[in-house]
């Protein structure tokens, strides 16, 4: 074959080529120690020198576009023709399907739980629609009570006979119920939802989630509160953690406090509100004051946990934000 036979029957196969196995066939035929076009560089020492010259560059010079056609070709196959996978790779990491899982507020409520649980406290619970006298009147809130105002009330349209309906403002109604039942001396916790009817902002939810908490005995005191929290805080957050008591007021309780945490800037954060069992919640469950005594406690949940996991605002808790939730 000529240099120019080798050429037209190069470009004909070459456009044939549809494989990497029918490529690689092209480069043997055309560029391989037996193929075309060595044959004529062999033959090239028994002509002589001008055509020696002449015909060599010719054939360098289509050596080197059928390689060039040859490698472009390769590139292309390799990137666009993959074989589809026969075997499967058992050792590649598997795809994991997502599953939903517990809201962040209510996986750390099971964390606080365990860490009162331990301390000895039992759980207990009551209902998130209350009536009007375990939500206010047995806690020493009468409905001309100035302090009524301290919980902006969702009330319900039905009633119940007389009562009337409402979304429990707190946790503290489960105190009553569960006095009403059993006798001192215990320890208890009562963690749910309550629901407060005012304007929502970084630290304040209309619902919210509250851990209430009546410890009654002969000699139950403050300080005995105070051990409590301090136990909690330092299981639930760790030894540097800060808190304050401040003086404070609410009609079921006497004294009252406030629990306050250091936040990282240097802010103090209402967390808790609390105090000493007042004579005359005793008196509406027919316990004898002079008998027994106790603290009563009721922590934010949802403020607490916005603490620990550094949450910025209260009101992605219920946002449904799957970019917040799915970091827990
Ligand atoms: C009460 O609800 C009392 N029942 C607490 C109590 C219980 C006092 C037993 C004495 C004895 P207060 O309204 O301050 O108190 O709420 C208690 C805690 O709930 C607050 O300290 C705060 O941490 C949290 N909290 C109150 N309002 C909101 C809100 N809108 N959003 C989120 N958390 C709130």
């Amino acid at each position: 074959m000529t240099l120019e036979q080798i050429k037209k029957s190069f470009l004909t196969d070459f456009q044939t080529v549809k494989d990497l196995k029918s490529l690689e066939f092209s480069r043997i035929k055309y560029l391989g120690r037996k193929g075309e076009l060595s044959k004529i560089l062999r033959a090239l020492k028994d002509l002589p020198l001008q055509k020696r010259k002449k015909i060599g560059n010719q054939a360098n010079i289509l050596r080197k576009e059928i390689e060039k056609l040859l490698d472009e070709k390769f590139q292309k196959l390799q990137t666009t023709n993959h074989k589809p996978q026969t075997t499967i790779d058992v050792t590649r990491p598997g795809e994991k399907a997502s599953v939903g899982h517990l809201n962040p507020l209510m996986k750390f409520e099971e964390e606080v739980i365990k860490i009162f649980t331990s301390m000895n406290f039992s759980v207990v619970e009551g209902p998130e629609i209350e009536n009007e006298y375990y939500n206010f009147d047995a806690l020493n809130i009468p409905p001309d009570h100035p302090a009524r105002e301290m919980w902006d009330t969702f009330w319900l349209k039905e009633s119940k006979n007389t009562e009337k309906l409402l979304l429990r403002t707190h946790t503290s109604p489960v105190q009553i119920r569960y006095m009403e039942k059993y006798n001192p001396p215990f320890a208890i916790i009562a963690p749910g939802r309550v629901f407060r009817h005012e304007a929502t902002d970084a630290s304040h939810e209309i619902n919210f989630d509250q851990l209430e908490g009546l410890m009654l005995g002969k000699d139950i005191s403050l300080a005995n509160f105070k051990f409590v929290v301090e136990e909690f805080f330092k299981k639930l957050f760790g030894p540097k953690i800060q808190f304050r008591f401040t003086p404070s007021y609410f009609p079921f309780v006497e004294p009252g406090v406030e629990v306050h945490i250091k936040l990282d800037n240097g802010k103090w954060l209402e967390v808790a509100g609390a105090g000493m069992v007042h004579k005359k919640v005793f008196e509406a469950v027919k316990y004898n004051p002079y008998e027994w005594q106790g603290f009563a406690f009721g922590f934010g949940l949802n403020r607490l946990a916005m603490i620990k996991y550094k949450i910025p605002d209260v009101r992605l808790f219920y946002s449904g934000d799957l970019r917040f939730i799915k970091q827990f």
